[in-house]
């Protein structure tokens, strides 16, 4: 408990799923201040007041905003550092988009659908870096930007999302260089096969509950939100692996050399 105490912290995609999950586990958690962002008001309301009931003491701001959109973005940032004081300590760069249902092929996929999850889940991210990396180098933030096995391995029909993925973890181990002496961190988490909206559109003839429940996905996120994490840049985290997959990180690295 109250490991987050003083930060301040961004999600986006808050309004269901693993996001969702993250905004309730950061206030049990003594997070100061949440500013929560989607395109559902109604789902956002409900996570605010959801949270208000396990922390009255975290300030809790919901921002309606389609992050494929520029001027949407810009506004996220200016809002949550205006009503933080300035402040923003964590960026957690989760809200995603799966794509067309059933997932078309490359051959078959259509722009217009490649474009918008690009922008979701790519250029979103790395728009918000920089905007809100002036606040985040001030006070030595973490950003956690979240990835999928589908950004590691091309699958057949996971076209623009997993590519978008790939995009994700090449940019953030370019962040984490440029920003190895800014006193800011940049790492990615997978967290696994969870029972969530998206992964049950991906899947719709398997059974979910075969899926991680997104609240047991939730530690490696805590750990890197927390201080507990100021020294480590640029790691790649599985959430459900055991140790979060860096021994077998490790094992790789040493057998590479
Ligand atoms: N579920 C899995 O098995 C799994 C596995 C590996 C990785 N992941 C990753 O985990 C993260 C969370 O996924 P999830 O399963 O929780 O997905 P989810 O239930 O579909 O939630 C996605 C979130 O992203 C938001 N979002 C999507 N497009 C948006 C846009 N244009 N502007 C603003 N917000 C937008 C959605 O909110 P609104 O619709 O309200 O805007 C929603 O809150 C994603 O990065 C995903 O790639 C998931």
């Amino acid at each position: 408990m109250n490991r987050l105490q003083g930060k301040h912290i961004l999600i986006t995609g808050a309004s269901q799923g693993l996001g969702r999950e993250l905004a309730l586990t950061y206030a049990r958690e003594g997070a100061s201040g949440l500013a929560l962002v989607a395109r559902n008001n109604e789902a956002l309301d409900e996570v605010r007041a959801r949270v208000r009931e396990l922390a009255p003491e975290t300030r809790v701001l919901t921002i309606n905003a389609d992050l494929t959109r520029q001027a949407q973005i810009e506004r996220v940032i200016a809002t949550t550092l205006s009503e933080f004081g300035g402040r923003l300590d964590v960026l957690v760069n989760n809200a995603s988009a799966l794509g067309p249902t059933p997932m078309p092929f490359l051959l078959d996929y259509p722009l217009e659908d490649f474009r918008a999850v690009l922008d979701t889940n790519l250029v979103a991210p790395f728009l918000l870096i920089k905007k809100a990396l002036p606040a985040m180098i001030e006070t030595g933030g973490s950003i956690i930007n979240v990835t999928s096995d589908a950004g590691a391995t091309g699958y057949p029909g996971w076209g623009a999302y997993g590519i978008s993925k790939f995009g994700l973890e090449g940019m953030s181990e370019t962040w984490a260089a440029e920003l190895a002496d800014a006193g800011v961190r940049v790492n990615l988490v997978d967290p696994g096969e969870m029972n969530t909206k998206m992964h049950r559109d991906a899947e719709p003839d398997e059974d979910p509950t075969q899926w991680a429940d997104p609240t047991s996905v939730t530690e490696v996120f805590i750990y890197l939100a927390s201080d507990e994490s100021r020294a480590v840049n640029g790691k790649r985290f599985q959430a459900q692996e055991e140790n979060w997959g860096q021994d077998e990180a490790a094992k790789a690295a040493s057998n590479d050399e």
